[in-house]
């Protein structure tokens, strides 16, 4: 868990680098609609959460920073017994005012009125570009004498790059489920008919163990549709002799995971399946291993597409010169997206990959990121050799930078193909735990 003298420090930190006279804004989230009048389950905004830990909608953080003060002033909804009879209990400005320690609690109705009364002398607003724009607009009247407008986000993104140790401990706690939701889809696989089976099992065991959410829409793809990035449908069926790529991951206490693993339905790989997977796991494990302090990510994404771009060519997927082929981003047809990315709060954590002047920034102890090399081959690919086409494979896992190098935090979950093959045989036979 998250303490309150946490929240304090990060909020502390984000008010360092604010500028003075200024007002910052932070809001929650707002509920999206589903269809006509019912709701997506809510989900608090991740830079507003990052800084209240408070889960509730209709709340806002306004941060006044003069010369002489720095003053946080926390909103929350009204507690409305007929509203709550329906929507659940509020927390209220009164037990707002115990928990936190903002300077001053008041209800979000009166926010427009406060940022008002405390805009004398502001000169610069800070806010989300992204969550907040609508908002702005109500407010401009009351922001006149404002010159700048910053992107809050981007500050409050920096601030995520490097967990802290509470951060780290819920990420391996989403990452465990996550090994027993992979696990289970190994044990099961082939006694099932469909992918959307596949991924009820995995989402069973989220739930399960208290991950309310996945992280992300689960992708359960087997055989050609491993070959669509981003395939959420999950309706065809299992085709017993080919791979399922699954990339899911449950969201614990508001931390991500991002898992992927290519297993074959019957649990045992076919020779052109093992040659395609060799090559992905074994680019898994070196750029795995070249992480630590000070290495640029963009190093990580050449050395996988090198390695990969080699892999390829030695398979006879891609044909010519080597440094010709590596130099024209010809695998980029097979490998297309990037080496990983940072992971937090948000699966894809909104976090600068670039500082203020455009530099790459270096890993850095603390730092979670993926890394996630793949190779999607097409079935109506002519150019690739028959055997491999229809094939699609990825390997993913979640690393944390730390100050000798990094930590695999889902080392455990199997990926190596004997392991893959044992586990399936073993929890075959006894079922005790399924
Ligand atoms: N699950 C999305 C990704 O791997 O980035
Ligand atoms: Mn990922
Ligand atoms: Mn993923």
């Amino acid at each position: 868990m998250i303490s309150q003298k946490e929240y304090i420090k990060r909020r502390k930190r984000l008010t360092k680098s604010l500028q003075i006279n200024s007002m910052t804004l932070l809001l929650s989230a707002t509920q999206k609609t589903r269809s006509h009048d019912t709701e997506f389950p809510y989900r608090q905004n991740s830079n507003f959460y990052y800084l209240s830990g408070f889960k509730e909608d209709e709340a806002a953080l306004l941060i006044v920073k003069t010369k002489e003060s720095i003053k946080e002033y926390f909103f929350v909804a009204k507690k409305e017994p007929q509203m709550e009879l329906w929507t659940g209990k509020r927390l209220g400005v009164e037990k707002a005012k115990e928990i936190f320690s903002f300077d001053d609690v008041f209800e979000f109705t009166q926010l427009q009125e406060k940022i008002a009364a405390f805009s004398a002398g502001i000169d610069s607003f800070y806010y989300d570009f992204e969550e907040s724009q609508a908002r702005l607009t109500s407010l401009k009247s009351e922001l006149k004498s404002v010159e700048c407008f910053y992107n809050v986000a981007s500050i409050v993104g920096a601030l995520r790059l490097v967990k802290s140790a509470a951060e780290i401990n819920l990420i391996k706690e989403a990452i465990n489920i996550t090994k027993e939701a992979h696990h289970r889809a190994m044990q099961v696989s082939s006694k099932l008919t469909y992918e959307y089976q596949l991924q009820a099992e995995i989402e069973y065991v989220f739930k399960k163990n208290g991950a309310y959410s996945d992280a992300y829409t689960s992708i359960v793809a087997c055989g050609n549709r491993a070959n669509t990035l981003h395939y959420i449908s999950n309706d065809k069926a299992l085709e017993k002799n080919s791979l399922i790529l699954i990339d899911a991951g449950c969201e614990y206490n508001y931390y991500a995971s991002d898992i992927t693993r290519t297993i074959p339905v019957s649990g045992v790989f076919s020779d052109a399946q093992t040659e395609l997977y060799e090559l992905v796991l074994s680019v898994n494990k070196a750029i795995i291993k070249m992480i630590r302090p000070k290495v640029l990510r963009s190093k990580l994404q050449a050395k996988s597409e090198e390695l990969l771009c080699q892999g390829m060519l030695e398979l006879g997927i891609l044909h010519g010169n080597f440094q010709e082929l590596l130099d024209a981003k010809a695998h980029k047809k097979y490998y297309p997206h990037g080496i990983g990315h940072w992971m937090g709060l948000d699966v894809h954590d909104a976090c600068p990959y670039k500082d203020k002047d455009g530099k790459e920034i270096p890993l850095k102890a603390g730092m979670v990121l993926t890394i996630e090399p793949g190779i999607y081959l097409d079935a109506d690919d002519k150019s690739v050799p028959k055997k491999y086409r229809g094939i699609g494979i990825r390997i993913e896992d979640d690393i944390l930078v730390t100050k000798e190098g990094y930590e695999n935090l889902s080392e455990q979950i199997v990926k190596e193909m004997e392991d893959i093959r044992l586990f399936k045989s073993i929890t075959h036979t006894s079922n005790s735990n399924l």
